[in-house]
């Protein structure tokens, strides 16, 4: 892949390549997307990197990653329709990462099953329920619909009595995991192809939380721990699967966890989404540094005080636990911070911060968001720029009429 050195992301430089455009905008710094997407290629070693979609949610940059560099191979998605609907356009290899209901939507997949049955996507199942949804929708004469087991990747501590990661799976053990793939190997019309384990605690914390010295060793002991036991345990799902059922996929990892889950001999492809774009929640991990890469305008349109700069709207907090870690993060110009009292507004965020006294009514600060994809259920559009220039605009999802979630 090519990289070339990053022209410097400063507010005088983005303010005379988006002269014309009117704000609010959404936007995504192809230069530094592109060094992003090479730092994350060298961090997965040689394995292949599936591209989270929900990270992402525009066709047209999925497509530019995936023509990008052939390691970048097929797509992790997030709910059956989008799946559907990336399949119509010609997307293949897809994952769907999270189990559905939605029972009209596996009867198209079964569709879609008969007429490409062995590029058809894979649902994700966890229990007995997820294999009855799909057979319920199956007629007689139907090719198999193809499932991955989601294992939990969470640790467990002080046996069992703490759990630390991302509530999801209920099949944590390598007996869970064996007896529900026997489930699935009973049902001529479902086949096992996969298994994902998603190491949340490891990939989405970082772990070097500003301010938090003693939080951030907290975090580093346990991501060791964990890491050291899922990658033991994974190893031995896959080894006792591997007695009945050839596994297509074995996929792990996120963007925070790279290195460490594509250095598992049992895994074969890792995922990545959220490093694309860099928000802001992914600043604080100490095994990288990503540059950011996708960033909103918004106009100051009122001075409440010489000091303070009053933005229009700006309030697009991120899903999650809710806490000021949530909150859109004021990037250039440098130095604008969020006031504690109102942080960002459904219609107006005022800035604070000595920059803030520069910025006048007509000017315009630009802001990251926490999280990724969730960004462009705000926006219809991304300017795209490279080096000096807005090179395209875009659809989001959303600019194409697809909100999924
Ligand atoms: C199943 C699964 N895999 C991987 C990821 C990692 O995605 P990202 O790289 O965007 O953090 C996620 C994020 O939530 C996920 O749910």
């Amino acid at each position: 892949m090519r990289v070339s050195a990053l022209p410097i992301q400063s507010h005088e430089r983005y303010e005379q390549i988006f002269a014309e455009v009117e704000a609010p905008f959404a936007f995504v710094d192809l230069d530094a997307m592109w060094a992003n997407a090479a730092a994350m290629l060298e961090r997965a070693g040689e394995k292949p990197v599936r591209v989270a979609s929900k990270s992402i949610r525009c066709r047209a940059l999925l497509e530019a990653i995936l023509r990008r560099d052939e390691r970048f191979a097929g797509l992790m998605t997030y709910t059956l329709a989008e799946t559907l609907w990336l399949a119509e356009q010609g997307f293949e290899n897809l994952l769907l990462a999270y189990p559905t209901a939605d029972t009209a939507g596996l009867g198209e997949l079964a569709l879609r099953s008969v007429a490409h049955p062995a590029g058809a996507p894979i649902v994700m199942v966890d229990c007995v329920e997820h294999l009855d949804a799909i057979e319920s929708v199956l007629g007689a004469g139907a090719a198999p619909v193809r499932v991955c087991i989601d294992l939990d990747a969470g640790w467990w501590a002080l046996g069992g009595r703490i759990k630390v990661g991302p509530k999801r799976s209920p099949v944590h053990t390598v007996e869970q995991a064996l007896a529900l793939a026997r489930e699935i190997e009973r049902r001529p019309q479902i086949e096992l192809d996969a298994l994902m384990a998603y190491e949340g605690q490891i990939a989405g914390v970082g772990d070097r939380p500003p301010g938090q010295r003693l939080r951030g060793a907290a975090i580093r002991f346990m991501q060791r721990r964990s890491a050291a036991e899922l990658a033991e345990r994974r190893a031995a799902v896959v080894a006792a699967l591997g007695e009945f059922v050839e596994l297509e996929i074995v996929n792990g990892g996120g963007t925070g966890s790279l290195e460490l889950t594509a250095a598992e001999a049992a895994v074969t492809e890792v995922t990545a989404g959220s490093g694309f774009y860099a928000p802001a929640l992914f600043d604080h991990y100490s095994r990288f540094s990503l540059t950011p890469a996708a960033g909103f305008a918004l106009p100051i349109v009122r001075k409440p005080s010489p000091r303070v700069a009053t933005a229009l709207g700006g309030g697009y907090l991120a899903s999650g636990s809710g806490d000021a870690a949530r909150l859109p993060a004021p990037w250039l110009p440098a130095g604008l911070a969020l006031d504690p009292e109102e942080g960002a507004g459904e219609v107006q965020t005022p800035l604070l911060g000595d920059a803030a006294a520069e910025l006048a009514i007509g000017d315009r600060a630009y802001l990251r968001h926490a999280k990724a994809g969730e960004l462009c259920e705000r926006f219809n559009a991304l300017h795209l720029v490279e080096g000096e220039e807005i090179v395209d605009v875009v659809p989001t999802y959303r600019g194409e009429g697809q909100t999924f979630l």
